[in-house]
């Protein structure tokens, strides 16, 4: 099978390694890519915003299954560009896409449904969405509808804060993104997500995990893309992963199809647990960055079986093989992130790193260096690096990760310290 995987971050790297050991990966190229993703497979400069680019790529390189990682491409519609044009795609319709898209629509899935989720309201302006948060009062969170890099939403612990967001978000400070406002009760509980193949008409789990979101150890400092994960979550027992099946996925998922728009891709579904009761704080129509690097790890080469079965609907008579084990991930960013930061800083220590099914370094925001920099690896955005190890224990995995850590000679990075710290304290 010749593979194209669309995207060029962690989540990408790691979905890459765990491809390539899947003997029916002929070939495999990652459009754009990064510096570490090169080193095992051929990447492109590709616009994978544009259907009819990234379609006409595919029928040059012959490629027979195209991955998709970002949710930019596929709010964009490029899996149904690239469907049209007769190709097998592993992600949703921009019409089932909206499960992200949307905060909005997902909200009226989840009515129609009857999934639990924090009780909401919406709004096209802004003095009747005001009237609304003084009469609720806070803590409470303000949402603007559509994709906003993660920095749409604002969980406003007083009410001048709830009211500034209204008041940013109905100014334009979010595009077209904050045209719709959505307001939702402000929920308590331990935050986990849950991530689920989904053909179409069956969801089959495939791993839990746990994401540290602020910049600093502590959770504290501002909120970033994700500066670590675990994965198994604790909190996602069998129970309660049943229960997120029973009374969120699969009526989701009977929803779209009901709409005419079943969804075909992974369901990141991120969830609020509270006294073993699940609730929808979110979905995702993709793998989320870095919870990725630490399922990957787990699931290895039969990642593409799985998202093989996806595409052509056969998820029913697929199974995962689970090994007993747990994945962590610390990531390395440049100082500064998620703020200013400098990039074109050189990384050493790299090649020395070990590179085996229990450890590997995904690399994020990197390039090789050319001209005068040749040979050297540079950091390019703010997440850079992915320590990410396997082991039969949390701790196991948490001290392979941080021997990586150890070994890499990068001053313009940082990251936390304390990645895991609700299991391991
Ligand atoms: P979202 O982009 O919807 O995942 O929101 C980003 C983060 O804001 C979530 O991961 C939660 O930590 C928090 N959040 C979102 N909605 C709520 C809510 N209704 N109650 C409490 N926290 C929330
Ligand atoms: N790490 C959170 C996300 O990918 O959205």
């Amino acid at each position: 099978m010749n593979i194209l995987i669309l995207g060029g971050g962690g989540r990408e790297h790691a979905l890459a390694w765990a491809v390539m050991q899947n003997p029916k990966c002929d070939k495999l190229i990652v459009a754009p890519g990064n510096a570490g993703i090169a080193a095992i497979a051929e990447c492109a400069a590709l616009d994978i915003m544009n259907g009819t680019l990234v379609a006409n790529f595919c029928e040059e390189n012959a490629i027979d299954f195209v991955i998709v990682g970002p949710e930019a491409p596929l709010a964009e519609g490029v899996a149904d560009d690239l469907r049209a044009a007769g190709f097998r795609v592993f992600g949703p319709s921009q019409a089932a896409a909206r499960l992200e898209a949307s905060k909005a629509f997902t909200k009226e899935i989840c009515d129609a449904a009857g999934a639990p989720t924090a009780a909401y309201a919406r709004f096209t302006e802004a003095a009747p969405a005001r009237a609304y948060v003084e009469a609720q009062g806070a803590p409470i969170v303000i949402k603007a509808d559509g994709l906003a890099a993660g920095k749409g939403v604002i969980v406003a612990m007083d009410l001048e804060t709830a009211l500034a967001a209204i008041d940013d978000m109905f100014s334009g400070e979010f595009g077209a993104a904050g045209a719709e406002v959505v307001i939702e009760e402000f929920m308590t509980g331990e935050e986990a997500s849950f991530f689920v193949l989904c053909d179409g008409e069956t969801a089959l789990p495939i791993g839990t995990a746990q994401d540290h979101k602020r910049a600093h150890d502590g959770d504290e400092g501002p909120n970033t893309g994700g500066m670590g994960a675990y994965s198994p979550a604790p909190v996602l027992s069998d129970e309660v992963q049943q229960k997120t099946m029973d009374r969120i996925v699969r009526p989701t998922l009977a929803e779209m199809v009901k709409r005419g728009t079943p969804y075909q891709g992974v369901l990141f579904v991120g969830l609020m647990i509270e006294d073993g009761e699940p609730r929808l704080v979110e979905y995702n129509c993709r793998f989320g960055d870095p919870e990725c690097q630490v399922l990957m790890m787990r699931l290895g080469a039969q990642i593409l079986d799985l998202l093989d079965a996806a595409t052509d609907g056969r998820l029913a008579e697929t199974q995962v093989n689970w090994a007993a084990d747990h994945a962590l991930t610390v990531v390395m960013a440049a100082k500064g992130y998620p703020g200013s930061y400098d990039k074109g800083t050189q990384i050493r220590g790299l090649s020395a790193l070990p590179e085996t099914s229990f450890e590997m370094c995904f690399h994020a925001g990197t390039t090789a260096g050319t001209g005068d920099q040749k040979g050297r690896t540079l950091a390019t955005g703010g997440r850079v690096l992915n320590a990410t190890a396997r082991g039969a224990t949390l701790q196991e995995a948490r001290d392979r990760a941080y021997a990586m850590v150890d070994a890499i000679d990068w001053p313009e990075g940082f990251c936390r310290r304390d990645i895991g710290w609700r299991v391991l304290g």
